[in-house]
């Protein structure tokens, strides 16, 4: 047996793995649409079990996850609220509940949770492989995944393109793994666009620097979205706030709308991991340079794309 093929971090990709994965999830996406090679699609998943363990709220991650797994022919097993429902609330220790689990013989276990760093605790007492759902301010990387196969599809290349990265970069698991996943491919600049006190933190920083990947930070972010080929927009963190008053100073800070995108190019896109709130106005939804719910849909393929990969013997 080989060592469980656990999911826990964006950088963990080598660049010819992504590449393989977009490869991938094209080809699912093509063998979905046809009903002969569904009939085709890997034995080593078809009846295999797959265990959603969220912690925290989900609904495009943990559906998801769900469909791409039903699609490849395996079953499900799930709990939405893992944080009330399950032994969490009487004490059990995430350790335990994984070593539990274990015994229940699934294919993969795809966790989220509310602290930062528990994925990597979870696989540490895991031979069956766990995927990294989002752990706190941590990390997304099956989020990152979809979201530079997004850049690809919409693009046709990563390289050489200036990326803004937006909103709420303090608490957004979703922008850290974004920005470390990009220094595996050349030149691209990003620029970060966020209030002072919600700047992204300086161990990413210095992984981009470490990793020769050039940046800026600003707060005008008019300046920024004339530079930008792609736009990643992202959601205030209300419920990561231990100061509601900050919230509230800093919520309806940078608004994507009819007006403010004025000086961003005929030709990029802009994404957002969804859920949105207030930060992208329902007037961009029509303009074809939005891409956030062609991004969503990507996700399914791409999930589908890592569980065979995962569960592969
Ligand atoms: C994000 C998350 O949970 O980190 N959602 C997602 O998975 N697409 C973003 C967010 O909650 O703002």
């Amino acid at each position: 047996m080989h060592e469980p093929r656990h999911i826990l971090r964006a950088q963990q990709f080598s660049r010819a793995q992504m590449e393989g994965f977009f490869a991938d999830a094209d080809q699912l996406r093509a063998d979905l649409e046809n009903p002969h090679k569904r009939e085709e699609f890997s034995d080593y998943l078809i009846d295999r079990v797959l265990f959603n363990i969220f912690y925290e709220p989900s609904t495009r991650t943990r559906m998801s996850f769900s469909a791409a797994a039903e699609y490849l022919g395996m079953r499900v097993v799930s709990t939405e609220n893992a944080a009330e429902f399950s032994s969490h609330t009487k004490g059990e220790t995430l350790e335990d509940t994984i070593r539990v689990f274990n015994e229940y013989q699934p294919a993969a276990i795809v966790l989220r949770h509310f602290d930062t760093g528990s994925a990597r605790r979870a696989a540490d007492v895991s031979d069956v492989p766990i995927i990294n759902a989002g752990d706190g301010k941590g990390e997304h990387p099956t989020q990152a995944l979809l979201d530079v196969y997004t850049i690809q599809r919409e693009l046709g290349q990563i390289d050489g393109l200036n990326i803004v990265i937006g909103g709420d970069l303090a608490h957004g698991r979703t922008a850290r793994s974004l920005a470390q996943i990009l220094a595996r491919f050349k030149q691209v600049h990003i620029i970060f666009v966020a209030p002072k006190q919600l700047r992204i933190d300086g161990e990413v920083t210095d992984y981009l620097t470490d990793h020769g990947v050039t940046y800026a930070e600003t707060e005008d972010l008019a300046a920024a979205l004339a530079e930008a080929d792609v736009v990643y927009w992202t959601r205030i963190q209300k419920e990561r706030f231990t100061d509601p008053k900050l919230f509230d100073k800093v919520r309806n800070r940078y608004v994507l709308n009819a007006e403010t995108i004025a000086p961003l190019k005929a030709d990029a896109i802009i994404m957002h991991p969804l859920p949105r709130t207030v930060e992208i106005a329902t007037d961009l939804d029509d303009d074809p340079r939005a891409a956030y719910f062609r991004q969503t849909g990507n996700g399914l393929f791409m999930r589908m794309a890592l569980l065979d990969w995962v569960c592969r013997p």
